[in-house]
């Protein structure tokens, strides 16, 4: 297949010399991005504060994840990380009462399980729902909600093996139970075409620094207009107010919208980075980008499968997202002898990552898995 994006290739200078695969934890740098970031240096050093502009930047970071999500720019908060979003929302729920049940899985990223658990001391009872290579049944997304479930907190595709889930279901399914699901898109918002309206989700959260094209330290959650005014979090701030500018200690008057779960400063540099690399994307169209990275992944499998390595992870298509685990010993080792040798490939555990985004070419895929073959032989 021709490469449907290779006129953007000049925008990422660190391709002309590295093949970058490591979309999974931080993509590479465009230069729209890198000027983003000088750009708020650069007011920084000309005009000392610049209040408006960064403002600016935040409000535009939300307006791109809003359309790249298919959600409101009200429906938008913005924070540090993924764990803060999923603990603020944790904040509002009342646990003392029948309904005190929160569940997550094994695929799930260990940082949203820490904060499930990390409610036990307030009455929770956590839920690990089961999980095998082929990710999570329908039947076990069933399972995970009946009276007692409060909130259920599952990844769109696992950071480890690339497994997805069928998100509508388990809304459906949270809905017939009354329970909160939180849909951890970390792993997919940038790769996958996502529309929340479509797929009936309350409450979705995504860093910047994967497939996002940003940096760390920022994380966008989307909360349906309704949802978001029934709750009142308990991690809360002055950006959270309706007003923050009013500078008033004694209201706490949480805004209408989805930015009542802001909580400080927002991360105003992180912002101007994330503007640019989600303009980028949107520009392209994440359908576009969906379709391309399937299609990579369906070559960089079958390439795996000729050199006899181990891929983690469901086999079907439509149960999966686009990155190539590959089981391997010592893979913190194979990851540093890879950037040796010149690819940019990310370990977890006993797997490699091989994360490409729109951005690569299947050669660089598949080269890169020779060269883990080679490694590991
Ligand atoms: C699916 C997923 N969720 C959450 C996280 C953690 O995000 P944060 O560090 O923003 O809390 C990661 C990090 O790799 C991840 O892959």
């Amino acid at each position: 297949m021709i490469h449907p994006f290779s006129e953007y290739r000049a925008l990422f200078p660190i391709l002309k010399t590295t093949v970058q695969l490591s979309s999974c934890s931080q993509s590479a740098l465009s230069l729209p991005v890198k000027e983003a970031i000088e750009k708020y240096m650069t007011s920084w050093v000309s005009d000392g504060m610049d209040w408006e502009s960064w403002m600016e930047a935040v409000e535009g970071s939300c307006a791109e994840f809003a359309r790249l999500i298919g959600a409101e720019r009200d429906e938008i908060a913005i924070l540090g990380s993924v764990s803060d979003a999923a603990s603020s929302i944790v904040s509002c729920l009342d646990l003392t009462g029948s309904r005190k049940t929160l569940v997550c899985s094994e695929l799930d990223f260990p940082s949203l399980g820490h904060v499930m658990l990390a409610q036990q001391a307030r009455g929770a009872r956590v839920r690990f729902v089961e999980s095998d290579q082929q990710g999570i049944s329908l039947d076990a997304i069933k399972r995970a909600f009946d009276a007692s479930t409060a909130l259920a907190c599952l990844s769109h595709v696992s950071y480890y093996n690339a497994a997805r889930i069928n998100v509508q279901t388990a809304a459906d399914n949270a809905r017939q139970n009354g329970a909160l699901l939180f849909v951890d898109a970390y792993q997919s918002a940038g790769a996958l075409a996502i529309d929340v309206k479509e797929m009936g989700l309350d409450i979705l959260a995504s860093g910047a620094q994967k497939f996002l094209l940003g940096v760390p330290g920022i994380a966008f959650m989307y909360v349906k207009g309704a949802v978001a005014r029934q709750w009142e979090p308990r991690n809360t701030g002055w950006f959270g107010r309706s007003n923050p500018f009013s500078f008033d200690i004694r209201t706490l008057d949480f805004s209408d919208h989805a930015a009542r779960f802001n909580t400080g400063t927002p991360p105003i540099i992180c912002a101007y980075a994330a503007q640019a690399g989600m303009k980028l994307l949107n520009e392209i169209g994440s359908r576009s980008i969906d379709a391309y990275l399937q299609h990579l992944s369906l070559v960089g499998r079958e390439e795996a499968r000729l050199l006899g390595l181990a891929v983690a992870g469901p086999i079907d298509p439509g149960l999966r997202g686009s990155v190539i685990s590959v089981q391997i010993s010592e893979a913190a080792k194979v990851e540093k002898a890879m950037k040796a040798a010149g690819y940019i490939v990310s370990a977890r555990n006993d797997v490699i990552r091989v994360a490409p985004h729109f951005y690569n070419t299947e050669d660089e895929v598949v080269c890169a898995l020779r060269e883990l073959s080679k490694l590991v032989s």
